[in-house]
């Protein structure tokens, strides 16, 4: 999935942007539709007080397409799509507004599904769906998925345990230093994993209660004062979990980790890094094969969400980040570019058969 920097959506390959205005609420959204090849588009809704209009339709525009890669990668039947509502949550959120969004979900018949993102919460997509049937990620109350770091986090640990086996010959971190940067809901839930499978952790994160709520909750794990210090220190793994753009010239320069797996999305923080990465032995499993415990989580709601049946794909992970690796030494490209290679080939050999009638 290459980096662009276009905001013309015919240049990047969309089928689909729609611009939805509310006037008396302030709603500005678009709704970006990338493929539709193997199903109805998912993808979530970033609520953001961009700089302009086109900030917002860049954003959509990346995160969408990043979408169709992600869902096919997580052997889901559905496209990629995204939508971004432009303004700050905290000013002009609204049960009005997020209901007129709901309803231009609506007007696109199924071929767009909403969830969480940036800026929105389980308790939004319930306010969403009194005005669409197009919604995932809601609450548990609903009939929803509820909070979908659960499965991402299990994901994570899973693609971390094929780069595991990759690199060192045996799928488990036990023994292994594992960084991870961010404990927000999906670091908590990797720290717990990591220590079950008998891994030492170390840790950092900007705010205090997160910091708090390790110290308390697992004491043996050492905390450091930030993601440099991180990045320098003596660990096997690094698992970024915060913010995009982790991995760039400085910070890759400096790595001591032979792996990096972690949640964030967006973790190369230009095109080429992955190269730099492989030339320096480090093993990258990309960033939205291993994250997508997630979108798989909200994608069973769907279906009538089933914990376990999500949680069975989410594992699945773990055979999918081994084939990529696998592809990967066989091609001879880094990791990125083999998981790119993989999604673009189901895209093309799945979504090619509705050209088969059905009568
Ligand atoms: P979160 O907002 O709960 O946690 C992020 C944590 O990172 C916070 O505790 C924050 O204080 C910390 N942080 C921010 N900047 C930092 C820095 N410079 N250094 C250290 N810590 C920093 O977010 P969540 O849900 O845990 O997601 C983490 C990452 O995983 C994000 O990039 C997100 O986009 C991605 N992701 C999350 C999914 C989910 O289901 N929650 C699904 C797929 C990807």
């Amino acid at each position: 999935m290459g980096v662009f920097s276009s905001t013309d959506a015919t240049a990047t390959g969309h089928e689909q942007v729609v611009f939805c205005q509310d006037k008396p609420t302030g709603l500005k959204a678009i709704i970006g539709i990338y493929s539709t090849a193997l199903g109805p588009a998912l993808g979530g809704t970033r609520f953001y007080p961009y700089e302009s209009e086109e900030a917002a339709l860049h954003d959509v525009l990346e995160l969408s397409r990043g979408m169709a890669y992600k869902n096919a990668l997580a052997d889901l039947d559905l496209g990629g799509g995204k939508a971004v509502i432009w303004g700050d949550p905290e000013q002009i959120k609204s049960e009005a507004l997020l209901r007129a969004y709901g309803r231009f979900i609506q007007s696109l018949g199924g071929r767009y599904y909403t969830a969480c993102d940036v800026g929105t919460y389980v308790s939004d997509m319930d306010i969403v769906a009194r005005e669409t049937r197009y919604v995932t990620g809601r609450s548990v109350e609903h009939g929803g998925a509820g909070d979908s770091s659960v499965l991402t986090a299990w994901g994570v640990f899973q693609g971390m345990r094929a780069a595991a086996e990759h690199q060192w010959g045996s799928p488990t971190l036990a023994g292994r230093r594992v960084g991870i940067a961010g404990l927000g809901k999906v670091g908590k839930h990797l720290t717990k994993h990591l220590l079950d499978d008998g891994a030492a952790v170390v840790a950092t994160d900007v705010n205090d209660r997160a910091r708090g709520w390790v110290r308390n909750t697992y004491p043996q794990v050492d905390l450091v004062t930030d993601a440099a210090e991180l990045v320098g220190a003596d660990i096997d793994v690094y698992a970024p979990c915060a913010l995009g753009g982790a991995l760039n010239d400085e910070t890759v320069a400096v790595l001591r980790a032979k792996i990096v797996a972690g949640a964030a999305n967006n973790q190369l923080a230009h095109p080429g890094i992955e190269k730099v990465l492989a030339d320096r032995g480090v093993l990258y499993a990309p960033d939205y094969v291993i994250n997508a415990g997630g979108v798989i989580q909200v994608a069973d709601e769907i279906e009538g969400f089933n914990f376990e049946r999500a949680k069975l794909r989410a594992t699945r992970i773990f055979d999918t980040t081994r084939e990529i690796l696998r592809l990967a030494d066989a091609e001879g490209v880094p990791p990125a570019v083999a998981a790119d290679r993989l999604a673009e080939r189901r895209m093309a050999e799945i979504g090619r058969l509705r050209s088969i009638r059905l009568g």
